[in-house]
């Protein structure tokens, strides 16, 4: 979506406008002031509540770029999530990450602005089907991605996030491993790690499972020389066409590191506004896959969760313990 330019003199009267500044290429400047007051109202909220927002890149720019804290990817959101010194936690992203931060800083009351926001790999497997893969599967360790239930971790052996899921399985040592719940994934890193073998389990992310190879062929044919880099949540023919593939820090980086001149993100829609406002001179061609479970999160029902401080995520401790432990062993896992 382009801004729309306004005449002289009025961009001067955009209330905040060095934080407009930062969404000037997404959001029309007519649209600003209602957002705008959202925003004064967060920024004087988390002061008030001594609470910082903790937003994935998947999150919309007027969220993403005015009123986070702290963004990343999935694990760099647990990293920081450890850290956090103040009271309240928002996380602006979906529930499984809301609750990694509870199990990493229990002390912290910890929101998430719409209880809805889950995920569709979490959906697709339950604690009953990890106890029944550990009877089927004795003795071979379990590698549960984090985008699973707090109940689905404890019954794991450690976890994964889509940054480190090869240094993972790698420091397993194991010649067999069930690495649950996202099929793709775990194809994308069986070809990464082939002298371990990789047990899968059913589950997909609704959003980058509807790429298909025909897409790339499509946009390389429109687009002759462009970078094409796909989140590992695609299925492996689709990253198999790409350029790169990694999770969403690391095709931010890549991106900024390595700054093709035209780009497709193959993944949720936001990254690539995400990251544009700072890169006006990449092309980012965008795909428009939005995860609805993301796009739960808006100004209005942040500023809401600060107001009324719900909505609290919580997790029985005996069962955070176990979670906590598998989280915990992800987090000692060094890249190799
Ligand atoms: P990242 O860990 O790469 O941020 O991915 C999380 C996610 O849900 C992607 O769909
Ligand atoms: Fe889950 Fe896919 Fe949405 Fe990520 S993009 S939260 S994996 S449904």
């Amino acid at each position: 979506m382009a801004a729309t330019s306004l005449p002289i003199g009025r961009a001067s009267i955009l209330p905040l406008p060095h934080i407009y500044d930062r969404v000037s290429r997404h959001i029309p400047a007519i649209e600003w002031p209602a957002l705008a007051d959202d925003v004064a109202a967060i920024l004087e909220l988390k002061k008030t509540r001594n609470a910082v927002i903790l937003a994935h890149n998947y999150q919309a720019p007027e969220i993403f770029h005015t009123v986070s804290d702290i963004v990343g990817d999935s694990l760099a959101l647990a990293r920081e999530a450890i850290n956090v010194d103040a009271d309240v936690i928002v996380l602006a992203g979906v529930h499984f990450m809301a609750e990694t931060a509870k199990l990493l800083n229990p002390g912290k009351t910890v929101l998430i602005p719409d209880m809805r926001a889950g995920c569709s790999l979490a959906d697709s497997i339950t604690a009953a089907d990890v106890r029944g893969l550990r009877e089927k599967y004795p003795g071979v360790p379990i590698v549960t991605y984090v985008n699973t239930s707090a109940a689905v971790k404890a019954e794991s052996d450690v976890c994964c996030t889509s940054g480190n899921a090869v240094d993972v399985v790698r420091s397993l040592n194991a010649p067999r491993v069930l690495m649950i719940p996202d099929e793709f994934l775990a194809q994308n890193v069986q070809v990464l790690v082939p002298e371990v073998e990789i047990l899968t389990w059913a589950g997909h992310c609704e959003v980058h499972e509807q790429f298909t190879p025909a897409d790339i062929r499509e946009v390389r044919e429109s687009y002759p020389g462009v970078t094409v880099i796909a989140h590992p949540e695609c299925p492996p023919d689709v990253v198999a066409e790409a350029d790169f593939s990694g999770s969403t820090a690391m095709m931010m980086n890549f991106v900024t590191q390595k700054r093709p001149r035209q780009v497709v993100l193959v993944t949720e829609c936001s990254m690539g506004d995400n990251i544009a406002q700072a890169n006006p001179d990449i092309e980012f061609i965008k795909p428009c896959n939005l995860c609805p479970h993301m796009k739960r999160m808006s100004l209005k029902n942040i500023r809401h969760a600060l107001e009324t401080l719900t909505h609290e995520v919580t997790v029985e401790p005996e069962l955070a313990g176990r979670a906590r432990a598998a989280v915990e062993r992800m987090l000692a896992v060094r890249p190799r």
